[in-house]
């Protein structure tokens, strides 16, 4: 049974990859878990009452209200609201049916809104806890090869940013985790998934990528049990991040994106000052804040 001075997690995906090893993290400190697993079945170990495992496909929108309600009922609070479970959609952008763009958004996007959308009425009630929502580098700095995959991951960082603002007040904390590669399945067979379109036109940009990933499937430089260790010392901290980059290679590639968006607007500067109403108009107008 997780004690009042520890926290309960509520963790989506725990059945493999980073969302195991949160779990286990978690539980390895004497704090509480309440993960969610396809088949509602885990093999984790954990002393009696510290883990409930309960079933939830992500894409059944109407049953995740049902699953964030029993997971509250549990221990009578949520702590820590984790959205972990996601997979990669590989390909170009062309190449994706419109059935394909839709269900990564179901799996990558809508999953997490809506066990958001359930678990803020508990959080707001408390006036304390945390919102942990896993996105990717892909998120920040997309590459050629899954951008259907990155579009997704990042509607939910602009979910994110814009959620931490609304709820701050309320005492309530968000923060965005933006891992780089990291030796899970998520590259396998297991969980990517491919077009099924193929574009020859492609082959050397989206394709390329496509290949590098899976020769990187197996050899990626992120650990697991320490990128679950860095989430769990984050989320305990007085001051938690609002977003956590993972991975020396998420780190190069996020200064990167920041190189090029600062030196494009350095060069656009005048341009993109000439669009504002001149003379008498723009005395008048409201800015945002
Ligand atoms: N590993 C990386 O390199 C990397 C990089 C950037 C971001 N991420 C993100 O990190 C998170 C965890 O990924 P991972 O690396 O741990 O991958 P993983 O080893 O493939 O594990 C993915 C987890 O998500 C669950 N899941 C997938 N689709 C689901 C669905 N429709 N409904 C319910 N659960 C579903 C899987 O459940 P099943 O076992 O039932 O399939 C599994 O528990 C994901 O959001 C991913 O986008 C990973």
């Amino acid at each position: 049974m997780a004690t009042n001075d520890s926290k309960v997690w509520f963790i989506t995906g725990i059945s493999r990859g980073l969302g195991r090893e949160l779990a286990k993290a978690v539980l390895a400190r004497g704090g509480g878990v309440v993960g969610t697993t396809r088949d509602g079945k885990s093999d984790l170990a954990a002393p009696a009452g510290a883990l409930h495992v309960l079933p939830l496909e992500l894409t059944d929108a109407e049953r995740i209200p049902q699953v964030v309600k029993q997971a509250h009922a549990l221990h009578g609070r949520l702590d820590v609201v984790v959205n972990n479970a996601g997979y990669g959609l590989l390909g170009a952008i062309e190449e994706a049916t419109a059935e394909e763009a839709r269900h990564v958004f179901d799996v990558n996007f809508f999953g997490p809104l809506h066990v958001v959308q359930a678990a803020l009425p508990f959080l707001r009630a408390q006036r304390r806890g945390h919102i942990v929502n896993i996105t990717s580098i892909a998120g920040l700095a997309p590459m050629a090869g899954s951008g259907l995959y990155a579009a997704a991951k990042c509607a939910l960082e602009g979910l994110s940013l814009s959620l931490a603002q609304e709820v701050a007040p309320l005492g309530l904390k968000v923060t965005l985790v933006e891992p780089g590669a990291f030796r899970t399945d998520f590259l396998s067979q297991h969980s990517r998934r491919e077009t099924r379109g193929h574009i020859e036109d492609y082959a050397t940009t989206a394709g390329a990528v496509v290949q590098y990933l899976g020769k990187i499937s197996g050899k990626q430089l992120g650990d697991p049990a320490l990128g679950a260790k860095a989430i769990v010392d984050a989320v305990m901290t007085e001051a938690p991040p609002l977003q956590l980059v993972l991975g020396t290679d998420a780190l190069r590639r996020t200064r990167e994106r920041m190189g090029i968006l600062g030196s494009e607007l350095d060069r656009w500067e005048a341009v993109t000052k000439s669009t504002d109403l001149t003379g008498p108009e723009a005395a008048g107008a409201l800015r945002p804040a």
